[in-house]
């Protein structure tokens, strides 16, 4: 039997959060992730572009397409789909709201 390491992982509030702000979150594993909150909603993707791992939290954010600042790689936020001229998708983490703190589906 696999036993999986992913569980829901507290964010805390992040209500505190602008809309267009970005923030940059360790997980315990070490990996970071980007949070985004953009029309409202909260989203959840890789820190890193899957190209050269250039910290996308440097990119731009229009509506749910983010742009990587260095090769302008862009993505849909809402799936990690590409769009343009990305050649890889980018990696996306589910979130979760409950009694008023948000999670995020990772490995620990
Ligand atoms: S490093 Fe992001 S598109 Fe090249």
């Amino acid at each position: 039997m696999t036993v999986s390491a992913e569980t829901w992982l507290p964010l805390g509030p992040l209500e505190d959060m602008e809309d267009g702000e970005r923030r940059e979150v360790t997980l315990p594993s070490g990996k970071i992730i980007l949070l985004i909150r953009t029309e409202g909603k909260f989203h959840a993707v890789c820190a890193d572009c899957p190209h050269q791992d250039t910290p996308l939290a440097e990119g731009s954010v229009d509506g749910t397409i983010l742009t990587c600042p260095l090769h302008f790689w862009q993505w849909d936020i809402r799936t990690g789909e590409e769009i343009g001229l990305a050649e890889l998708p980018l990696e996306i983490f589910e979130l979760r709201h409950e009694n008023g703190e948000w999670f995020v589906r990772a490995e620990k």
